[in-house]
């Protein structure tokens, strides 16, 4: 992998806006869109021992493993598309991710352009989690109060009817994946931001709004 294309760090709390400002900059700029979340919650679909394994402790709000979440990455960054760029939504998210993720890309030429934080307080994170559900088919994102699909019942995508939430969307699994964010992931920042990396973003704002601000950032 050569490093002429965008690589981009999305971080923040859970419910953030992580994945969905992803997909915008996946759609606006043509990068590879690489979330740890969906990828363990795809093996858990797969019904692996691993996969299986790692949708306990997702359900029950808690990290998996450095190794696998690591392992994980490291597959996915050989792919040659990810070659173009890419948005990493859900990693790193503890300091050992973040060595592990900079000697990765240090063996690939590959240089990080940003690292971008979305900040939000734990307040608005419950409601922005109880309320989302997702299409069953293609995966887009709503929300019941601040992104419903344009015609009730079908998704504005695919026309699909159907659509789930995730079985770890609920209140008391929220503040344990709070408790984990503050604990785990937050000692990332400081890391990022002594290599002049970071900038943060105000996630209390609207959708397009915090898309503006990043597109800024990226000056595209
Ligand atoms: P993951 O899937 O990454 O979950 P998360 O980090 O908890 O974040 P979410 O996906 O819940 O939120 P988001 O920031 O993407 O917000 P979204 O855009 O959907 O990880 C799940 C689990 O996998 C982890 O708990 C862990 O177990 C495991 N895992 C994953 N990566 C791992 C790793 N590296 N190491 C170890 N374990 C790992 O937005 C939320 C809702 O709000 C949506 O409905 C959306 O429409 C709405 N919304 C978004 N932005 C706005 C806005 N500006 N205003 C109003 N509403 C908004
Ligand atoms: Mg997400």
């Amino acid at each position: 992998m050569v490093s002429d294309g965008t690589f981009i760090v999305l971080m923040g709390p859970p419910g953030g806006g992580k994945g969905t400002q992803a997909r915008m900059l996946k759609a606006r700029l043509g990068l590879s869109h690489l979330s740890t979340g969906e990828m363990l919650r795809e093996a858990g679909r797969s019904g692996t021992k691993l996969g299986l394994e790692a949708k306990k402790l997702i359900d029950d709000g808690k990290l998996v493993s450095d190794e696998i979440s690591i392992a994980l990455i490291s597959e996915r960054l050989d792919e040659p598309c990810v070659s173009n760029g890419f948005i990493l939504d859900g990693f790193p998210r503890t300091v050992s991710q973040a060595e592990s993720l900079e000697n990765m890309l240090a063996d690939k030429g590959v240089v990080l352009n940003v690292v971008i934080q979305i900040q939000v307080p734990d307040e608005i994170i419950v409601e922005r989690i109880i309320g989302r559900f997702s299409c069953s088919k293609c995966g887009a994102c709503y929300h019941d109060k601040f992104l419903t699909t344009k015609v009730s019942g079908v998704c504005d995508v695919c026309g699909s009817t159907e659509f789930s939430r995730r079985v770890d969307d609920n209140e008391n699994t929220v503040k344990a994946r709070l408790k984990i964010y503050r604990d785990k992931t937050t000692p990332v920042l400081p890391f990022y931001e002594k290599k002049g990396l970071l900038l943060c973003v105000d996630g209390t704002r609207s959708i397009d709004e915090i898309m503006r601000k990043v597109e800024k950032i990226l000056g595209v």
